[in-house]
Parts: structure tokens; sequence; C-alpha cells
């Protein structure tokens, strides 16, 4: 990284201000293209982001959910990370790995042993180089539609669901309750 790149965390969406929020809708639009929305988020908003800046402008982003979820019936605290992107001319110079580093990092600091992230299997080769590992187990969660939760969906997921944790065996094969939506 150069002087011209800042690494700005851990940022709390009641702090954006009007040019922030702009943005990182245009980041989040151009990364996906698929589901755009004129929200910032799926379906709440995040504990927290991490971004980078350069030349003042938002070049990449991770979200956070900091949250609860019940295994059967035994509660562990995790990170759940969600949209993870780079701008298109700013990829393969390590600032995604290094938003992801600095998320271990507090994470190892603030005592949560697990993060859990949903991948897409072109994605998971490079999560894998970053120590998750794809887990089978069954989810449930809050499904929302629009701002409306929705329903509770079940679904078995097999390898999209990828976890850094030093006991994946707390995960493996059994449900995980989300305590909420999907991130
Ligand atoms: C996936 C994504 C976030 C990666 O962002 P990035 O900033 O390019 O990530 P990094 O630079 O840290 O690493 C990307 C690759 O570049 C390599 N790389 C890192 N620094 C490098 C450098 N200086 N020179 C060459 N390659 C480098 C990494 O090893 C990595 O290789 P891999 O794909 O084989 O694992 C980005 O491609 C993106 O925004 N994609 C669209 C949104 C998306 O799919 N997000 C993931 C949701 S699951």
């Amino acid at each position: 990284m150069d002087q011209n790149t800042s690494l700005f965390y851990p940022i709390v969406d009641y702090k954006l201000n009007k040019t922030q929020k702009k943005q990182l809708r245009s980041l989040l639009i151009e990364a996906f293209p698929k589901s755009v929305q004129k929200r910032l988020f799926e379906s709440q908003i995040p504990s927290f982001r991490g971004i980078v800046k350069i030349f003042g402008s938002i070049v990449a982003h991770v979200g956070v959910t900091h949250r609860i979820v019940n295994v059967d019936d035994k509660t562990f605290e995790i990170f759940g990370i969600f949209d993870l992107c780079t701008r298109k001319i700013h990829r393969k110079k390590g600032l995604a790995s290094n938003l992801m580093a600095w998320v271990h990092e507090l994470a190892g600091k603030s005592g949560i042993n697990h993060i859990l992230l949903f991948a897409d299997q072109k994605q998971r080769a490079f999560y894998q180089h970053l120590g998750y590992q794809s887990v089978t187990a069954k989810c449930r969660w809050l499904v929302m539609d629009g701002a409306k939760s929705h329903s509770i969906s079940e679904k078995q997921m097999d390898e999209t669901l990828m976890i850094r944790s030093e006991a994946v065996d707390i995960f493996s094969g059994k449900t995980i309750d989300l305590l909420g939506g999907i991130f």
C-alpha cells in the first residue's frame, strides 16, 4: 500500500456521510450488479464495515455482522462477513485480503473464535487462502421480503458456507440458527 491508500475501520453506518454513502453504493453496484439495491445492506445494517480509500475515494469494502448464533442449542459469538468487494481497477493488489486480515485480527483480539461467510464457487479458493474451510451444515434464517419479515428458511448448505475457526466441528453437520437474516 502506498501513501495515497488509507484504511478506515471500523466504520459504523450512523456515521457515514452523504459522500461516503454515495461512494459505497457505487462500489456495491459495480461489484454486485445482479443484486443492485437502494439500501447499503441486504437485510440489516451491518455491525460495522471496513473500507479502503485511495485518493479519498472508497475502493474496497467489507461488511461485518457481529451476532450470536445457535448451534444445537448452544450459542456462539461470531463475525459474519458479507459484501467483500474491491473496485475493478484496484483488484489483485491485496486490498480485500488486507481488509480480511484486519477482521481476523480484530476477531482474535476480541475473543471471537468463529468467522462465517457464504461464498460462490468462484470465490472459494480466495477464502481458502485466507484460512476458511467449506462446511456442510443446515442453516436457518429469517427471510426478508423487502423491508418485511417474511418467513423462516432452512437449507442444507453444501460448500457455500465457509468458516474460519479452530473448531469447525462445532458447526459441521449441525443446524446453525443464524438468529436473524442471512449475510
Ligand atoms: C473477490 C474480490 C473481493 C477480491 O478483491 P481483491 O482486492 O482483488 O483481492 P486481493 O487483491 O486481496 O486478492 C485477489 C487475488 O489477487 C492476488 N493478489 C493479491 N495481491 C496481489 C498482487 N500484489 N499482485 C498480484 N496478485 C495479487 C491474491 O493472491 C488473490 O489471488 P486468488 O484469487 O488466487 O486468491 C474482488 O474480486 C471483487 O470485488 N469481486 C466482486 C465481488 C465479489 O464477488 N465478492 C466476494 C463475495 S463472496
